[in-house]
């Protein structure tokens, strides 16, 4: 082993490469990134999201849902996206600095999510196409999330957030005097799929027109 030294130079080399690559060079790019308000007195943008919504964060991620959805809006005249309705501007690097996981996506094998709780703001429309997607968009190949609702033995009266079918459901109801309600982790998921919201502009990043 004459050329030891060489070796280990050669492997300090690719790995100091590598590290400025990826990480000096990014670091230096996006690492002084700040939420900025576009005019004096406004609430600097992005905001943080809290509460239920970051609770809902965690199982978007641990049911896979980022396997079939992207989180990222390609600007107007770059691919389809503006078309489709799921942006008004694109999104950029300062949109996900406060995201301790960013949850870009690589597939969209369903629609891109990053203005859902624009789009769809209703919170009975989510639980029902969880629970069953073809009720809410006939023909999906969403899966179902059954496992995110219980079924539980109607009380003094129905609660608020159990599940209404509409009057085609062609699938199985519950049994009479039972209902469907959606579980903790139902909650939190829909709080945070109502959280993702692109309504607000950037310097670098302007609703297009
Ligand atoms: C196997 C791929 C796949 C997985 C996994 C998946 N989805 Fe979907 N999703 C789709 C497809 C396809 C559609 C379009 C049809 C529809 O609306 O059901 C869709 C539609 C949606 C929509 C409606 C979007 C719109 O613009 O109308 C939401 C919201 C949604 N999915 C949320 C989720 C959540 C939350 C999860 C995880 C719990 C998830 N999806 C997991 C494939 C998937």
């Amino acid at each position: 082993m004459k050329n030891l030294p060489l070796l280990f130079l050669g492997i300090f080399f690719c790995l100091a490469f590598s590290w400025t690559g990826l990480i000096l060079s990014s670091e230096i790019q996006y690492g002084g990134l700040k939420p900025i308000a576009l005019e004096e007195g406004e609430t600097p943008q992005p905001q943080a999201i809290v509460g239920e919504a970051q609770q809902g964060r965690l199982i978007y991620i641990d049911q896979g849902c980022l396997y079939c959805h992207s989180q990222q809006v390609r600007r107007k005249g770059y691919g389809a996206d503006w078309e489709r309705g799921w942006g008004d501007r694109q999104t950029v690097p300062r949109d996900y600095i406060l995201q301790p996981r960013v949850l870009l996506g690589t597939s969209r094998t369903g629609p891109d999510l990053m203005t859902i709780g624009q789009r769809q703001p209703s919170t009975e429309w989510h639980y029902l196409h969880l629970y069953n997607p073809d009720i809410t968009s006939k023909g999906s190949i969403m899966p179902p999330f059954r496992y995110l609702f219980e079924t539980r033995e109607i009380g003094d009266a129905p609660s608020p957030d159990a599940l209404i079918f509409p009057d085609d459901y062609a699938y199985e109801r519950p049994p009479a005097g039972y209902e469907i309600v959606p579980t903790e982790r139902a909650r939190q998921l829909v709080a945070y799929l109502l959280s993702l919201k692109v309504d607000y502009e950037l310097p670098e990043s302007r609703f297009a027109e």
